[in-house]
Parts: structure tokens; C-alpha cells; sequence
């Protein structure tokens, strides 16, 4: 999709289609709809729609006018933003895929968007610009890969039109954007591809692809085998990847930039589990297909090492990801077998189906070793976590209350929902083990917590965020903005959480 930025008035652009955004300025239960952007031809030839009450500004609503009286475009797209006093960039996000998933099947292939700005929750044109670049490429985004009859509906062209601001600022926050919502569906591409077609070998050749692909001097990938797995004595990622034909993958991607500090390096470490039958302890059919997102985690980092090397903040970032199947074979790893892992500690395996945070023990820990001072892993890791939080936040841990107080500024410039669960001592009890140091699964009862206080082992004082995605990372349906399928989460909140640390960010604004 080609994106443009227009700093013109709306009315004199010549386009498919010119989306506006309409609010509610109305108290309680009456609507008083007004659009957004405060343009008195656009208003005007909205004023029939919503005098006649059609337009309401309800969220994500949308009414289509052909021919709109006094504006050059063809037509004209009104979307509900919600009520104006809760307008934020979260909305916007949304309201611009809206418009991109409404114009996609019905051949319009060019869209003009008014990125409103001045509405009190929206923190100046960039911040609403970006959010609007953001939306509509999520919005443009399908899963339907493998159809023959597959016809490419994507948009080809988007203009936003800034409502203000300067223009430098306007085209890098348009940059920012782009960089990251194409980033976002790089990693839904990944995540999207099958079992067959996505094994740890063809995940590590994706990640080295995409490295060489930025072309950046500063982006080094490096893949290691089975054999250097073993050499690393990683006896907790190699216990789940005996049992497979497909030998894994550790993918490490390591961003260094001139002249970034010394301190902190990131690192980001992802759960790339390319299909999980539970191994030994077998799941059940119903339902296993959707097993194949169980390296959402780790695309993810794949996906924000992308924007990151992009976007260049001088920041230096590790990116780690432990690609395995979880397989049952006559190599498999047995419930009751223990195993060491890098670090040095004893695991009980109770149950084979908890290998998430078996490949993650040793994938957090040699991000340590590599030198990382802070920690950041994502991983569909609980079915728990699902039952907590539905699909609408995912689950949040941290061991050090500045950092997610860091990364809660992050998640507010994403718009990605996360909740925090706790990490109280008590639940340790839950992990013990009779004959080793630790089990790998607690059992029923809080079992999101058990399983980010199995990773806490491993992470030891290292400030840390843990984030369980298993609710978040597939759609389980269509949205107005969002497609069924892989939703790229949390690609956006790992990339405003590591562009937090540069020095201008510091305070968490944006300037
Ligand atoms: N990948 C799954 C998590 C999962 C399960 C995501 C169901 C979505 C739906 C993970 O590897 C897993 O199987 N976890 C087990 C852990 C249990 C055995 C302690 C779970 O959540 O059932
Ligand atoms: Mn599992
Ligand atoms: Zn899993």
C-alpha cells in the first residue's frame, strides 16, 4: 500500500474515496454527531446524514455517500469514532482499518483519509497521523493465503490528510507508521503460515531473510542448529525438540547501532513452538489445528527487530527466538523425565504439553549471557491466561515495578490491552518438585501465574517482562478493522517499548 500525506484541504482532493471520522458530542443516550476535523465543506456535505439521523457517530458505524455535494471526491465515508470525549488514537487505529476492511471488497482500491486532530484525547497531528498509517495497514491484511480463487482486494494507494503540524514531523510520524504496521503484518504472515509450511528451519530462514532484506549494517542474524543447542546445554529447549524429525532453531538477531549506550541492551525473547501437539501428554483433536500460532511470541520479536532496525533508535536489542515443534515420537521426552537446564537447575516434566516455558528457561537465560540487562519475552503460553483475560488483554508480568511502569507507557502509545497478574512468592509452593528443583507445570489452579513463576527461575534479579499472548495472538473472528486470523500482537508495545529507552523518550512522551 503506497501512503501519502496531503496537508491540502479535504474537499479539494481527488480521490476514490474521502474517510472522515464522525463523534458524539451528545451527553448520556442523545447523539449530537459532528465530523471530526472541524472542515466546513466536509461538514456541510455530511449534514443531510446526520440530520436525518442515519449517522449517529456510533462506534465504527459507517454510511457511505455517493457523489457528496461540494467535495471533489467520489465518495464520501462517514465512520463512527465513539463518543468525542473519549476519542483517542486507540479509536482512530480502528476507525481507519474500518474504513480500509469496508472499501476492500467493493473494488475501491484508493482512499483519501482525514486524520482528525484537536480532539482532546488525540496528543497532537503526528500521534493521529500515525495512528491512522497504523490502522488502515492492519486493516488491509488477509489470511486467505492458500485460496485459488484468492483475488487481491488490498487497498493500493491511502492519502492522509493532517489536520496540522509541521511537515518533517508529519512525514516521519507517517514513516513511524508504516514501518510499524507493515512490521505488525509481517509478523501475521508468519504467524498465518501452516505447520507444513512453517517449520523451525523455515522460521530461522524467515527471520534471516528479513535481516538481510533491511539491509542495515546494524542487524546481524545468526542461527544456531541442533548441535550448538546441545553444545549450549540447553537441556530444557533440547528436551522439547528431541521428539521431533525437524531439527529447531535458535534465532538470535542482535541489533547494535553507532552510538547507542553501552547499557541497557533489550532483549527480546519469543516463544517459536511452529506446532504444538502437547508431545507425550497429547491434546485433544478438537481444535488443534490452531496450535501452528504457537510461535505467535516468537514472530513477534521477529516482526519488531524489523521496525527496530527501521526505525534506528539507538538502543542496543537481542532478539531471541527458540523454534521447535512439540511432537510425541519414540524420542519424545516422557512425563516424569527430568531434565538440567542451561542455567544449571533440575526441571521435572509433569507434563509435556508445558513446553512453552521449557524452551523459554533457556532462551531467557542465554539472553542474560549474551549481556542483556533487561528482559521482554512473548509467548502463547497458557490456555490459563485465556480463561483470566479472554481475548481482549493479554497477561502482563514483571519482576521490577519501574519497568512495567515503563512498559505501561508503551502499551499507551501501542494500543495494545495487557492486564498485570501478580508474581507473589506464595505461588512458588506450586512449582516444587520431590525429586528435582522445580516441575514444569503447577497444575490447574492460577496456572498463568505458575507458569511466568517457572520463567521468573530463570530470569533470576534481571528486570523482566513477561507476557502471555495466547488469548490475543489469533482473532478467533472478523472485526470491522481486523481480519480473523493472526493479529500481530504485541509487535507494537515491543517497539514503543524499546524506542521508550532512548534518551528523548525518557519522561515516556512522544517528544
Ligand atoms: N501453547 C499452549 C498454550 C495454549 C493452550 C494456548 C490452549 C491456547 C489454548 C501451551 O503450550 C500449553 O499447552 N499449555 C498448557 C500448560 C499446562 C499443561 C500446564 C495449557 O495451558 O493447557
Ligand atoms: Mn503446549
Ligand atoms: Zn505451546
Amino acid at each position: 500500500m503506497q501512503i501519502l500525506l496531503k496537508l491540502s484541504s479535504p474537499a479539494e482532493i481527488e480521490t476514490e474515496c474521502l474517510a472522515v471520522v464522525a463523534l458524539d458530542h451528545g451527553e448520556k443516550d442523545k447523539n449530537v454527531a459532528r465530523v471530526a476535523g472541524d472542515d466546513k465543506a466536509v461538514a456541510d456535505a455530511a449534514a443531510g446524514l446526520i440530520s436525518s439521523g442515519e449517522v449517529t457517530g456510533k462506534i465504527f458505524e459507517t454510511v457511505m455517500l455517493h457523489a457528496p455535494r461540494g467535495v471533489k471526491a467520489k465518495r464520501l465515508l462517514i465512520i463512527g469514532g465513539g463518543k468525542a470525549k473519549n476519542f483517542s488514537p486507540y479509536e482512530l487505529r480502528k476507525a481507519a482499518g474500518t474504513a480500509v476492511r469496508f472499501l476492500k471488497p467493493k473494488g475501491i482500491r484508493k482512499l483519501a483519509f482525514l486524520a482528525p486532530s484537536g480532539s482532546p484525547g488525540l496528543d497532537g497531528a503526528g500521534s493521529a497521523l500515525k495512528a491512522v498509517v497504523e490502522g488502515a495497514l492492519v486493516g488491509d491484511f488477509d489470511p486467505d493465503t492458500y485460496k485459488s480463487d484468492r483475488k487481491d482486494q488490498s487497498m493500493h494507494e491511502l492519502t492522509v490528510i493532517a489536520g496540522g503540524g509541521n511537515q518533517p514531523e508529519l512525514d516521519r510520524s507517517l514513516q513511524e507508521g508504516r514501518i510499524i504496521g507493515e512490521s505488525q503484518n509481517f509478523t501475521r504472515e508468519l504467524v498465518n503460515e501452516p505447520g507444513n509450511r512453517m517449520t523451525p528451519t523455515t522460521l530461522a530462514a524467515r527471520a534471516r531473510r528479513m535481516c538481510e532484506e533491511i539491509n542495515s549494517p546494524h542487524l546481524k542474524c545468526e542461527i544456531l542448529d541442533a548441535d550448538a543447542i546441545k553444545q549450549l546445554k540447553m537441556g530444557a529447549f533440547w528436551s522439547v525438540a528431541q521428539g521431533s524429525d525437524e531439527p529447531p532453531a535458535l534465532i538470535v538477531m542482535r541489533y547494535s547501532p553507532p552510538g547507542a549506550p553501552v547499557k541497557p541492551v533489550l532483549g527480546l525473547v519469543g516463544k517459536g513452538i511452529t506446532f504444538d501437539t502437547g508431545g507425550i501428554s497429547i491434546k485433544p483433536a478438537d481444535g488443534m489445528e490452531k496450535m501452528k500460532y504457537d510461535m505467535a511470541g516468537g514472530a513477534a520479536m521477529i516482526g519488531a527487530m524489523r521496525a527496530i532496525a527501521l526505525l534506528q533508535p539507538k538502543i542496543n536489542v537481542i532478539g531471541i527466538v527458540c523454534a521447535t515443534e512439540n511432537m510425541p515420537s519414540g524420542k519424545a521426552q516422557k512425563p516424569g523425565d527430568v531434565q538440567i537446564a542451561m542455567s544449571g537447575k533440575s526441571i521435572e516434566i509433569i507434563n509435556t504439553d508445558a513446553e512453552g516455558r521449557l524452551v523459554l528457561a533457556d532462551g531467557l537465560f542465554y539472553a542474560r549471557q549474551l549481556g542483556c540487562t533487561h528482559l521482554i519475552d512473548a509467548a502463547t503460553l497458557t490456555g490459563a491466561c485465556v480463561v483470566a483475560l479472554g481475548n481482549v488483554n493479554a497477561g502482563a508480568f514483571a519482576n521490577n515495578d519501574d519497568l512495567y511502569e515503563r512498559f505501561s507507557k508503551a502499551l499507551q502509545r501501542s494500543g495494545e490491552k495487557m492486564w498485570r497478574l501478580p508474581l507473589d512468592g506464595e505461588y512458588q509452593e506450586l512449582i516444587r518438585s520431590g525429586i528435582a528443583d522445580i516441575v514444569n507445570s503447577g497444575g490447574r489452579w492460577g496456572g498463568a501465574v505458575t507458569a511466568a513463576m517457572f520463567l521468573k527461575e530463570f530470569v533470576d534479579e534481571t528486570p523482566w517482562i513477561h507476557l502471555d499472548i495466547a488469548g490475543v495472538a489469533w482473532m478467533e473472528e472478523n472485526k470491522s478493522w481486523i481480519a480473523k486470523g493472526p493479529s500481530g500482537v504485541p509487535v507494537r508495545s515491543l517497539v514503543e517499548f524499546v524506542r521508550g529507552f532512548e534518551t528523548k523518550y525518557e519522561d515516556g512522551s512522544r517528544k
